[in-house]
């Protein structure tokens, strides 16, 4: 049984019940959070790019819980080299650990890092395969995925992201089991409908859940 929690913006934890992932841990600053970042938990902290959107408390949180920080060699090396217990893997690797394992994936985005670049998360765990995209455009390359995710956490905000068009059309590449939006209604740039993308991925046949912050999906 996987739990997947949303803490509104590109923030989600990931539990198997005795292991937590959280990824892109943005609770200072996000209006939506619904927990403030002294009361997030985690074992390992995923940190797709370098944006302060994304790095947000990751810091604070890891000095806090102990927890492991993992994110690409740019981001890692510039933002979190003092930090106790960091894993910088980059594009294409996979991690393996000890309750599943964690990819490198593509993400068209920058990283507020020179030279750095950004990604997405595919994580194996408790039996499932869950794909954080982070901050990406649409790519030809999610064909790659295809028909291999049992959930999709996809952004739908425009302006930096995908907007609900493109992400539409991704989850016709992907044809994943779950499709959860993020990336919306934390800034006035980014004010969507997620329930109008939810309708029109429902009517090509998908299984679309808004997660207002603080909810959560159970995969089993
Ligand atoms: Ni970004
Ligand atoms: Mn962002």
């Amino acid at each position: 049984m996987l739990t997947i929690t949303f803490y509104g913006h590109a923030c989600f934890a990931l539990t198997d019940g005795e292991t937590k992932l959280l990824i892109d841990p943005f609770f200072t600053g996000n209006g939506l959070a619904p927990i403030k970042a002294e009361e997030a938990e985690a074992d390992y902290i995923l940190v797709t790019h370098g944006h302060g959107d994304h790095t947000g408390d990751a810091a604070s949180i890891a000095e806090r819980t102990g927890a492991t920080i993992i994110t690409t060699v740019d981001v890692g090396t510039a933002l979190f080299g003092n930090c106790r217990n960091l894993i910088c893997g980059n594009i294409g690797g996979k991690i393996q650990l000890p309750f599943g394992s964690i990819q490198y994936v593509p993400a068209i985005h920058g990283s507020g890092v020179p030279g750095g670049v950004a990604c997405g998360f595919v994580i194996r765990m408790d039996g499932k395969t869950v794909y954080h995209m982070g901050d990406t455009s649409l790519t030809k390359d999610f064909e790659l995925l295809a028909d291999q995710i049992d959930a999709l956490l996809i952004p739908i905000g425009d302006f930096y992201t995908m907007g609900p068009e493109d992400a539409l059309t991704a989850v016709e590449m992907i044809r994943p089991g779950y499709v959860i939006p993020m990336h919306f209604n934390t800034f006035p740039m980014i004010m969507q409908d997620a329930d109008s993308f939810a309708r029109s991925v429902e009517e090509k046949d998908f299984q679309a859940q808004v997660l207002n912050p603080g909810e959560f999906l159970v995969l089993v």
